[in-house]
């Protein structure tokens, strides 16, 4: 895991009110609640007592209650009560699990993978979707780990092929560039595809002028999990990659759109986004669950080809990004 990072980790409706829900995430099994305010605590799944899950347990008030012998935990891990002990008798400070920094925003809940004490900076978002987008999510399990299903969808070359019935109509085979640019802890992904008509060698990568004018397509992944495919100033595809394990990721779908404002049409328009790119999804799904391993890395000997650049140039960063933070979070 990228240390020292933000990482979208559920959607926000997920977390309900009064009701703890128990997940895993980073390879961590942690459970998620909401204290009185309806803000989000999170903290380790399993009791300090006799390690049941506390996910089974209840929201009181603030606080989380352990199903087996009643304790009760604070959103910073600590046991504040032992009932068998006396409300009035003061609880050691051993008595505690890890906790997380969580925040919610944009329709997220988001977990802070990385030292505890130190200022936490800004949670980093898509500018353009922070406001004035309506939207409809939904989410899918796949049994590959987190960098596949990133990888799958900076992936321009698969598009005639995994996706010739939607997406991909028109065969367009012939994949320029594509052109990559980065940015604080982002990349920008240039995209252009043609037919072949036999005698056109594709632009290398270098070659790629960008002109948002001449016909690019344009993608955006931001470090550690999320994604756009920026279709037009009124439409977006969101992904969000949500690291399960190993060897299981969680994909949050979103699609944006500014259309309409007339609510009836709105919804209509979120519905057909919502069914297209589940249909899409599931094309990618059936192809990506194949690939062998579940997990990449830079150097996995692959014979690649210039089309594959964007995967290229996510796997230098990320081993970048890996070599500045290579802590475990305590
Ligand atoms: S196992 Fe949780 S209170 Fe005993
Ligand atoms: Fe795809």
């Amino acid at each position: 895991m990228l240390n020292n990072h933000w990482y979208l980790v559920l959607e926000a409706r997920e977390v309900p009110k009064k009701k703890p829900i128990v997940v895993t995430r980073l390879g961590e099994k942690v459970v998620f609640w909401r204290d009185q305010n309806g803000t989000v605590c999170c903290i380790y799944d399993k009791c300090c007592h006799r390690g049941a899950s506390l996910g089974l347990g209840k929201v009181v008030d603030d606080h989380i209650e352990c199903p087996f012998h009643g304790m009760q935990y604070d959103s910073s891990g600590k046991v504040t009560v032992i009932p068998a002990n006396g409300k009035n008798t003061p609880v050691a400070e051993h008595y505690k699990v890890n906790s997380f920094i969580v925040r919610e925003a944009y329709g997220f809940i988001w977990l802070w993978w990385g030292d505890q004490h130190i200022e936490v900076p800004e949670l980093k978002f898509f500018e353009e979707l922070k406001q004035g987008f309506a939207y409809a999510t939904f989410s899918d399990h796949w049994n590959v780990h987190y960098t596949r299903a990133i990888e799958n969808q900076l992936d321009v070359v698969h598009v005639p092929f995994v996706h010739k019935t939607t997406i991909g109509i028109g065969h367009r085979t012939l994949v320029h560039g594509p052109g990559v640019r980065r940015t604080k802890n982002q990349l920008r992904i240039f995209v252009h595809n043609t037919t072949d008509d036999g005698h056109t060698i594709p632009l290398k990568p270098s070659e790629i002028q960008i002109d948002e004018h001449q016909g690019f397509n344009e993608l955006q992944f931001r470090f550690p999990n999320i994604w756009q495919n920026v279709i037009s100033d009124k439409v977006r595809v969101f992904a969000g990659f949500v690291p399960v394990d190993e060897e299981n990721s969680v994909i949050y779908i979103r699609y944006y759109h500014k259309i309409t404002n007339l609510p009836i049409i709105k919804h209509f328009i979120n519905l057909i986004g919502l069914i297209t790119s589940k249909i899409i999804l599931a094309q990618d799904k059936r192809v990506v669950l194949t690939q062998i391993p579940k997990k990449t890395s830079l150097k996995m000997g692959e014979n690649l080809i210039p089309g594959d650049t964007p995967i290229v140039e996510f796997r230098k960063y990320r081993e970048e990004l890996l070599a500045l933070n290579p802590s475990k979070p305590k």
